[in-house]
């Protein structure tokens, strides 16, 4: 990075005035930022969003209302998170990419990684997944897309935004271990692995603090820790106080406010409340993001046919197959078919709020079906009107007519756009009534029935109506070219290879954040800690219609061999051969977890710590290598503020999902060398325990005491347990016989040697 001219004295960037530099600070209106083009700024150019270019070169506004310039819609996060697959997801990111060149956009607002903490949260069919690895990798491969057309990502939002109710005032409060292994891991490998330009801060608070604000997040752990060295932007309206934002790390204040909050910061500076370099520093970040998003530009003209493609290739691989009996699946090529529901002809494929796309074309899978099933019989009913302002009998009575003459009736079923957006949570999981109703009687008069569902956020698969159906293809929310993707993966012109990134619970009230959604009195309490998602179902043996990892194939797929090697103190690689056993080509996920030994915090049954995707044709085999890094057998721990590997025997499973395990490899790890304290505030147990500090305490009572009271001390063994929770300070006073002087501090001081961690 080039410096500008600087005052001797204050060490301040001369080159623009105070007023000036502050101005770059903030938006010039809603999407673009302010110029100075002779020091070499130029006025960039930020669109939402993460599935879709949302550029609004007329009148603009960041909650999705008004229309945008027509843009490729691909399937949203949580459709993309069931590929499980980055290559594709980077596919997407460079699709997307090309198209905010095109237009002009410097500065894509996206990923959202954010984790789905409950199905509840109305955003989450823009986020992966509920899990932080699978979150991270395919958020990392999102942003290397996009960045490879010189376009920078904005990856939001930062932090712990996990709901829609009260998010512009609501505190998020967590503790620190929940953070760093559930909250944060997706930013930080982003981050690490992926150089985003942008990090853009969320609009809640995190314990109290606007995250805006949050100081030890946005400078200590995003820059410091992690070596983030981009721009910070605001969510559109998160910053309350500037200058407090701006200190804290916040460097772009988004959108722009006529200069109100400009002159606040302007007069801090003056006021010497502020440090002129603050201001300096996030001038030079605005610069080099200009820098960097500027000279790797090279715009080409888009192929809209090509994206359209694009993102059905991209979608065909999204779509999970939950159930499938009888053969229901892959539809037979000829034959009768009715095809029930409004998103027949009109495909629910997006999500409403910011990330609207007004999309170049839609697909409706009754012409995608008609035009790969050309020998089939189509008839087409409605089934349903969810705006209740239809007769809910006579449409489905319609529709049973048609279904009983069918050899398969397709039921398209899910949630509106009005059911779930950014700006609220939804309030219960459950399908309209009337849906549910119109499925039931299908199912029973005819002859197959195949519910495909469209909806962003996880459905309850109620009993009532999942038991009578051969089989659910989820969907999700499959972007513009949806109906296609669709068509093939019912017609077996692709094979389905998704794999949830969310478990789908019973109900609601199984859900682990039940009790702590969304919150109450401007606080929100993380009360599961880490048990989030899968990590809480096996935990705490919680059955679930559909674990997390879950999803069907038209092929078979055996997995063997699972070696797992020791490649470092605290790493370690897994290999496995998987061989596509069935008569069709098909894609496989191979999932491997990892289950802890006891450690001093309560741990998770197995956690998600490496995964790949692997294509074979019939009869195929292939060798799977993963690497599990420090971080796979590692937690937080808050005594030391730091990553710790325990000691102890760890189990490296392959699984089919986060509950099946089909083979499960111990591994013994000699843990972290710890250097644990000893204090007086230290516990008995702690001070025994110590594998250093322990013995030489034993040696050292016994040293002092007699034959009668050494055996007294051995009985009174059971006594002890009771003791072990006593701070040794108020120990001290039950011994039998005092320790000698000086003895304590010894003691203590063997505790600056490291020992291995258990
Ligand atoms: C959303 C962001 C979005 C921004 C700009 C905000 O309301 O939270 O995700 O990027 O608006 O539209």
């Amino acid at each position: 990075m080039t410096h500008a001219p600087v005052d001797s004295a204050s060490g301040a960037d001369t080159t623009l005035s105070l007023d000036m530099k502050t101005s770059l600070l903030s938006g010039r209106g809603l999407w673009s930022t302010e110029s100075a083009e002779e020091v070499g700024i130029p006025s960039l150019t930020l669109s939402d969003g993460p599935h879709g270019v949302r550029f609004q070169s007329g009148e603009g506004d960041h909650l999705g209302i008004n229309n945008s310039t027509p843009a490729t819609c691909f399937p949203p996060a949580t459709a993309l998170a069931s590929s499980w697959d980055p290559e594709l997801v980077g596919r997407l990111g460079e699709a997307l990419g090309r198209e905010a060149r095109s237009l002009g956009v410097d500065v894509l607002l996206g990923p959202g990684v954010n984790i789905k903490r409950s199905p509840l949260c109305g955003r989450n069919f823009e986020y992966f997944s509920e899990d932080p690895l699978l979150s991270g990798v395919l958020g990392a491969a999102h942003v290397r897309g996009v960045q490879s057309q010189g376009v920078g990502a904005s990856v939001k939002h930062f932090a712990a935004n996990n709901q829609e109710t009260d998010r512009m005032r609501v505190s998020a409060d967590v503790d620190e271990r929940t953070l760093r292994e559930i909250y944060l891991p997706a930013f930080e490998r982003i981050v690490t692995e992926a150089a985003p330009a942008t990090v853009m801060c969320s609009y809640n608070k995190i314990n109290g603090v606007y995250a805006a604000e949050h100081r030890r997040l946005l400078t200590e752990v995003l820059r410091e820790e992690w070596g983030f060295d981009g721009l910070v932007v605001s969510d559109w309206g998160a910053v309350a106080d500037r200058v407090a934002a701006l200190a804290a790390g916040t460097d772009l204040e988004m959108p722009g406010n006529g200069g109100g909050t400009d002159a606040e910061v302007a007069a801090a500076v003056r006021a010497g409340a502020l440090d002129e370099s603050v201001v300096d520093t996030a001038v030079d970040r605005l610069r080099a993001l200009a820098r960097r998003v500027r000279a790797e530009a090279t715009p080409t003209p888009v192929d809209h046919e090509a994206q359209h493609q694009l993102a059905r290739e991209i979608a065909a691989d999204c779509l999970v197959l939950l159930k499938n009996e009888d053969g229901a699946l892959p539809l037979a090529p000829s034959g009768r078919l009715a095809l029930i529901g409004e998103f027949v002809t009109a495909l629910r494929y997006q999500g409403g709020g910011s990330s609207h796309v007004n999309a170049t074309r839609v697909d409706s899978p009754a012409d995608e079906l008609r035009a790969l099933l050309p020998n089939a019989r189509f008839d087409i009913a409605q089934g349903y009107d969810t705006t209740g302002q239809d007769d809910a009998v006579r449409l489905r009575e319609e529709a049973v007519a048609l279904a009983v003459q069918a050899d398969t009736a397709v039921l398209f079923v899910g949630l509106r756009e009005a059911d779930e957006s950014e700006g609220f949570d939804r309030e219960h999981l459950e399908l309209h009534r009337d849906q549910v109703e119109l499925i039931r009687a299908v199912a029973q008069a005819a002859r197959h029935t195949v519910v495909v569902l469209l909806n962003g956020g996880v459905v309850r698969l109620a009993d009532s109506w999942y038991d009578v159906v051969d089989a659910v293809l989820e969907a999700w929310l499959p972007g513009q070219a949806g109906g296609g993707a669709i068509a093939d993966v019912l017609t077996g012109r692709v094979n389905p290879s998704g794999r949830l990134a969310e478990t789908i619970p019973h109900r609601l009230s199984d859900t682990p954040s039940f009790l702590n959604f969304p919150g109450e009195q401007g606080h929100v309490r993380y009360g599961e800690g880490v048990m989030v998602g899968y990590r809480y179902y096996e935990t705490a043996n919680v059955a679930v219609r559909h674990h997390f990892g879950h999803g069907l194939s038209y092929t078979t797929f055996e997995t063997s061999d699972l070696q797992v090697t020791q490649t470092g103190p605290d790493t370690a690689q897994a290999t496995a051969t998987v061989t596509n056993t069935g008569d069709r080509a098909g894609k496989h996920v191979v999932q491997v977890y990892v289950s802890a030994p006891k450690r001093p915090v309560s741990s998770p049954a197995r956690e998600l710590r490496a995964f790949a995707k692997v294509a074979l044709d019939p009869g195929e085999s292939t060798k799977v290598i993963l690497d599990l890094d420090r971080r796979a057998f590692a937690y937080w721990d808050i005594t030391l503020d730091g990553w710790t590997v325990a000691a102890g025997p760890y189990q490296v499973q392959l699984c089919e999902n986060a509950h099946d395990v089909l083979v499960s490899v111990p591994l013994d790890l000699a843990g972290d060398r710890l250097t644990k304290l000893i204090t007086l505030e230290s516990t008995v147990g702690e001070w025994f325990g110590h594998p250093v500090v322990g013995p030489a305490l034993t040696e050292a009572i016994r040293a002092g005491l007699t034959e009668e009271q050494a055996a007294a001390a051995d009985d009174s063994a059971d006594a002890m347990r009771m003791a072990e929770s006593m701070p040794m300070r108020q120990f001290l006073g039950f011994l039998p016989v005092p320790l000698p002087e000086g003895a304590l501090e010894q003691l203590m001081e063997l505790s600056h040697t490291p020992s291995p961690g258990s």
